[in-house]
């Protein structure tokens, strides 16, 4: 049952598949639902003296602890590049530079604007589920240094999220999903040891303000997709002796972006620049236009020290439905052996069923 009605719509979506290696996401095209929302009736709430003076610490302690790794003296004025001033420069100042005399952090921080809302974002077929509680998913590999700060709160009630986990994941510079094997030109099919791999891919728990933060990479391109980072808020979910969470439930499923520009300028520097996948830009990708339908899902972001290359601080409010139970499909599970693939998963799937690791499924 399940195989003919996969193969079925397998069968629909293979000559794209098979004829551009890396547009394989349009397997998820199904009739998803274009949710119309925003966070604009949370204004009031978002605007409160005490809500921006905590986002203002919270971001401004991340941002000092940055600058301090670049051997940066918080106190000075330094160039920092916000991206969009004039909505920025609309919201109440005074408590931002309280926190952080002659840094001006409250401009940047005081409108966490960017809003991503639920759900309206699909899972994609790289997820891989059950990875370790860290803040540092670097891995130690090349990029461009992005802290990632995700603020959570409720959509109904405009109130921040505590105690729930995000769970983030995206490609790397050179634009490989690590964790997932045989996805159409994300390494060879053959080899295994991508299995062995979690950088880019971490949990976190929101802090008293709903705030997770993962010091990660900024994302490398791939074909197919607008440069994205995916993410899950869970709810109810608990810490596990071995660092992990139980899955509780996913209540908040997105997707978020960056500015063109900020891609363009990445993309010219190393490793950056070795990644030979074809571009799609923002504007030509199907789940960018169904999250900015309404959404602004691009993260604000200062640069670190004085050029790209030394790092970059971004942030994003996700507006989630507390209530939501979004079904999750991971491509693998995370265990103590490392990446199993799902023999039901998206990427097993378009293998022929599992994914390099024996596979055979139960018709
Ligand atoms: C990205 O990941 C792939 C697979 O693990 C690896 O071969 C490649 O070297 C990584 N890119 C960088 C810049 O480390
Ligand atoms: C962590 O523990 C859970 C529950 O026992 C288990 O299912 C999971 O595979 C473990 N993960 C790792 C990475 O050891």
């Amino acid at each position: 049952m399940a195989l003919k009605s996969f193969l079925s719509s397998f069968l629909l979506a293979a000559p794209l598949a098979l004829g551009h290696p890396g547009h394989e996401e349009a397997y998820a095209h199904r009739a998803l639902p274009l949710e119309r929302k925003s966070l604009a009736h949370c204004q009031t709430e978002f605007s409160a003296p005490e809500f921006v003076k905590r986002t203002v610490e919270i971001h401004g302690q991340e941002l000092a602890r940055l600058r301090r790794r670049l051997g940066i003296e918080t106190r000075m004025k330094r160039h920092l590049d916000p991206r969009d001033y004039i909505s920025v420069s609309e919201i109440d100042h005074k408590s931002g530079t309280v926190v952080y005399k002659g840094m001006d952090l409250g401009t940047l921080f005081a409108d966490s604007g960017a809003c991503m809302l639920t759900p309206a974002a699909d899972l994609g077929p790289l997820y891989v589920q059950g990875e370790g509680i860290r803040k540092d998913i670097t891995g130690g590999e090349a990029g461009i240094k992005l802290t990632l700060a995700i603020q959570v709160v409720d959509y109904t009630t405009c109130q921040t999220v505590p105690d729930a986990y995000v769970d983030v994941w995206s490609s790397n510079s050179t634009g490989i999903y690590v964790g997932v094997q045989g996805y159409p030109g994300m390494g060879d099919p053959e080899d295994a040891s991508i299995l062995q791999g979690t950088t880019l891919r971490g949990v976190q728990p929101t802090d008293s303000h709903g705030i997770a933060s993962f010091d990660s990479l900024f994302p490398g391109h791939y074909q197919g997709r607008a440069t994205h980072i995916h993410a899950i808020v869970y709810l109810g979910a608990q810490k596990l002796p071995n660092n992990t969470i139980s899955s509780g439930r996913a209540a908040h499923i997105g997707q978020l972006y960056f500015d063109q520009s900020l891609i363009t300028a990445a993309d010219k520097l190393t490793p950056y620049n070795q990644n030979r996948m074809v571009i799609t830009q923002n504007t030509q990708d199907f789940f960018f236009m169904q999250g900015a339908n309404g959404d602004d899902p691009i993260a604000r972001y200062a640069l670190v020290g004085k050029d790209l290359s030394e790092g970059l601080f971004a942030w994003i409010r996700f507006g989630i439905n507390q209530q939501a139970n979004r079904d999750v499909d991971p491509a693998a599970w995370w265990t103590a052996k490392g990446s199993v693939m799902n023999p039901n998963g998206a990427v097993a799937k378009l293998n022929g069923g599992g994914g390099g690791v024996g596979g055979g499924w139960d018709e």
